[in-house]
């Protein structure tokens, strides 16, 4: 009998992650699957529910542990954890930018650098990297959010290059605007971050208003589809993105970033 394949899922309690931790169990592998709420882990026999929090070294360090309890292979790690720490630049408190790359940033700096030496020792390894389309685009109030993917996103194609002599490969999926929780929490800390009287309150009304405007394009089912593709491509691409329109955003705010500027401001020029 075939040893089942290994993948490591963070944040696999709710949208994306739920769906991929799904998606892997249902394909026959073996699911490590981390989030801080357990409870919402989906069940089945090839998924071991743990729990994570990608803040805290401690809390990684033990997940690590645990998996390599039960199993000496690990073929896949999806860096997904995340959420928008939504707010003006000016206002957002340290302790709360802090969290922002902590979460987004640093966790799957610290849990990578756990997994690296299993995979070198395989020679074989995919690092799946959840960015997001906002790591090549920019809006107000999302700042500290894009600058985490942006930092992600440099930081998977510096480790593709370093790991290519060992068999592994580092990529980075670019979802754009995507039906889960991520939403309303990213609008709910665009709110609490914004102090009483701010100057900003106009700018977090209008720009809440036009991106609640815009449509959610894709399903966390259509997401996870795209890690299984990016976990098992035969010929891996460095970007994975879900649709054209995700993709020509991107191309059009990296080449003509002075171009995407007049576009939002045009946006939220009409957004009374
Ligand atoms: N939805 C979108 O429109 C969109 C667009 C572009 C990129 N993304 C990115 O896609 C990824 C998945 O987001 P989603 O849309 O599926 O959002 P979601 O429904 O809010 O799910 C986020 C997951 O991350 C986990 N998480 C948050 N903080 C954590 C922490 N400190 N430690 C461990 N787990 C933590 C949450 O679990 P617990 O709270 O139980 O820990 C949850 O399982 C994120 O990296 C997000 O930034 C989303």
């Amino acid at each position: 009998m075939l040893e089942k394949q290994v993948v490591i899922i963070t944040g696999a309690s709710a949208g994306m992650g739920y769906e991929a931790t799904k998606l892997f169990s249902s394909k026959d592998w073996l699911v490590f699957a981390g989030a801080r709420t357990v409870a919402k882990i989906p069940a089945a026999d090839n998924i071991v529910p743990l729990e994570l929090d990608v803040t805290d070294s401690v809390s990684i360090q033990g997940f690590i542990q645990a998996v390599l309890a039960q199993t000496d292979r690990i073929d896949v790690l999806i860096n997904n954890a995340g959420y928008g720490e939504n707010g003006p630049i000016e206002e957002i408190s340290m302790g709360n930018i802090r969290k922002q790359f902590e979460t987004n940033f640093f966790g799957a700096v610290e849990l990578t650098q756990l997994v690296l030496p299993i995979m070198r020792a395989a020679k074989n390894g995919r690092i799946i990297n959840v960015a997001s389309v906002g790591s090549n685009t920019f809006l107000p109030l999302a700042g500290y959010y894009t600058a985490t993917k942006a930092a992600l996103q440099i930081w998977s194609d510096t480790l593709d290059l370093e790991g290519a002599a060992f068999g592994i490969r580092s990529l980075i999926i670019q979802p754009g605007s995507t039906v889960s929780n991520w939403r309303e929490i990213s609008r709910g800390n665009a709110r609490s971050n914004l102090n009483s009287n701010s100057v900003y309150q106009e700018l977090t009304a209008k720009t809440d208003k036009a991106l609640n405007n815009r449509p959610q394009t894709a399903t966390s089912q259509d997401l996870a589809r795209l890690f299984y593709k990016a976990a098992t491509d035969a010929k891996p691409k460095l970007r994975y993105f879900n649709n054209f329109a995700d993709h020509s955003m991107v191309f059009v705010a990296r080449t003509f970033p002075t171009l995407w500027r007049s576009i939002v401001q045009r946006i939220l020029r009409k957004t009374l």
